[in-house]
């Protein structure tokens, strides 16, 4: 399963660059706003900037909600860098801009997608990752990783090559039981990678080692 890191905090994705298992980067409008990263320009450029630190792919959104103004902000985003991949929004004229940059090579994530019909349309029109955001389901007393689960059946049974990205991914949990339903991808903080380290018989057991380690010496 790829590790994405949903932020656009440059900090935190060095971080998690820097252990070493970070596939990927996700990031959305309101990412962008959280880190006070406002204006195309500076949007564009910070885009680079993610670039430039990761090695795997960077999902960089776009605001049109018109097929027109997708095709030409996804156009502009996918100039920026060979590692962009542009995220469409699950809607009608979305659908039909996934499409058009399938058949033009450009990848594309298809982001806010809550149920198995929008992520069979998605497939269907050629994204190479689909969204479906698990923790936003959760929030409304709704089974996230459900729909991963069903999604994961549905590409299966016609061998769909779009990358089912696990979003809103929260807590460790999260991360551990995609991995078990065969989530390709999860896209969370840094918190829920890193919470996959630790283990208190871990703690206990390193200290013990150094302790014996230290009467030996
Ligand atoms: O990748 C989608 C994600 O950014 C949404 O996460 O936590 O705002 O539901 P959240």
């Amino acid at each position: 399963m790829k590790f994405f890191i949903d932020t656009a905090n440059l900090a935190q994705i060095k971080e998690a660059q820097e252990l070493g298992v970070l596939d990927g980067v996700t990031t959305n409008p309101s990412l962008m706003a959280k880190e006070g990263i406002t204006g195309r320009n500076n949007i564009l450029k910070h885009y680079v900037d993610i670039c430039n630190i990761v090695d795997g792919d960077v999902s960089a959104e776009v605001i049109s909600t018109d097929f027109k103004g997708m095709i030409k902000e996804g156009e502009e985003l996918a100039e920026l860098h060979e590692q962009i991949v542009v995220k469409v929004p699950m809607i009608k004229d979305g659908i039909k801009a996934i499409k058009y940059f399938s058949d033009k090579g450009i990848r594309t994530n298809c982001t806010l997608v809550f149920s198995c019909g929008q992520a069979l349309l998605a497939a269907k029109a050629g994204a190479a990752y689909v969204s479906p955001f698990i923790g936003r389901l959760d929030d409304i007393s709704t089974d996230g990783l459900n729909l991963i689960s069903e999604i994961r059946h549905i590409y299966d049974n016609y061998e769909f090559e779009t990358q089912i990205l696990a979003a809103s991914v929260r807590h460790t949990m999260h991360v551990i039981d995609c991995a078990k339903i065969g989530a390709d991808v999860m896209t969370g903080p840094l918190s829920a990678i890193e919470g996959l380290l630790k283990h208190p018989l871990t703690d206990s057991g390193l200290a013990k080692f150094l302790e014996d380690y230290q009467k030996g010496n």
